[in-house]
């Protein structure tokens, strides 16, 4: 294995493999050295956004990692989730929790396997980041969302710059109703790393 877990190598990552390598790896730890110690809390902010802007039903959570965001969606209603990653070994863990549906394998930055408009609501959180997914994927997720559901995914703002986020949604806005963005905190106001002061952008789109 190139690289240790950890959060700037994971930003460092290159292809999907490398994704995989690299969660395979992390998936185990991921709970307690990433989300508890370096006090993560995108989850939170994602599944708030969708509650207030009425998302309910069938949901998936794409590249859910361990669960965290269905947790955090689970702590405010009722939902029922399913969650797809490129990583087995984090969708183990997930599966060992108990809260998600149903789960398979998918890689973003190809086809997502399930067929149009089969979702009501479509959530993300940390995986729309340097060295994962970029923009093209959003057309796979409006693709997937019944018409009247709603997407809410989170989007790293340096990765939402580079990569020219606001154009692909504007080119989406032909098929689309309505997008919200609000700026959050990645990270606990108490945190000390060096990415502590990173922001993200939470993406809501009415489809
Ligand atoms: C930082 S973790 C976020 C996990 C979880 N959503 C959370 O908020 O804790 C990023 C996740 O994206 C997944 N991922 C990376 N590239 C992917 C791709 N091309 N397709 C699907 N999932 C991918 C990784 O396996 C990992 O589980």
């Amino acid at each position: 294995m190139k690289n240790k877990p950890s959060l700037q190598n994971a930003y460092d990552l290159k292809s999907p493999d490398d994704n995989i390598e690299l969660y395979s790896a992390w998936a185990v730890t991921y709970d307690n050295d990433f989300i508890e110690d370096m006090q993560y809390k995108l989850h939170f902010a994602v599944a708030e956004e969708f509650v207030l802007n009425g998302g309910n039903g069938l949901i998936l959570d794409v590249g859910a990692g361990t669960g965290a965001l269905a947790q955090a969606l689970l702590q405010k209603g009722k939902f029922s989730i399913e969650a797809t990653d490129i990583s087995e070994e984090m969708l183990k863990v997930a599966g060992s929790k108990n809260i998600y549906k149903r789960s398979f394998l998918s890689d973003l930055t190809k086809e997502i396997p399930a067929n149009n408009d089969c979702y009501d609501g479509v959530v993300s959180s940390g995986t729309f980041t340097h060295g994962h997914v970029g923009p093209a994927a959003i057309h796979e997720l409006v693709r997937v969302t019944k018409s009247g559901g709603l997407i809410t995914i989170s989007v790293n703002e340096k990765h939402w710059i580079a990569l020219d986020f606001a154009n692909e949604v504007k080119k989406l806005s032909q098929h689309t109703s309505k997008s919200i963005l609000k700026k959050i905190s990645i990270y606990g106001e108490n945190s000390t790393h060096d990415h502590k002061d990173d922001k993200a952008i939470v993406l809501s789109i009415k489809v």
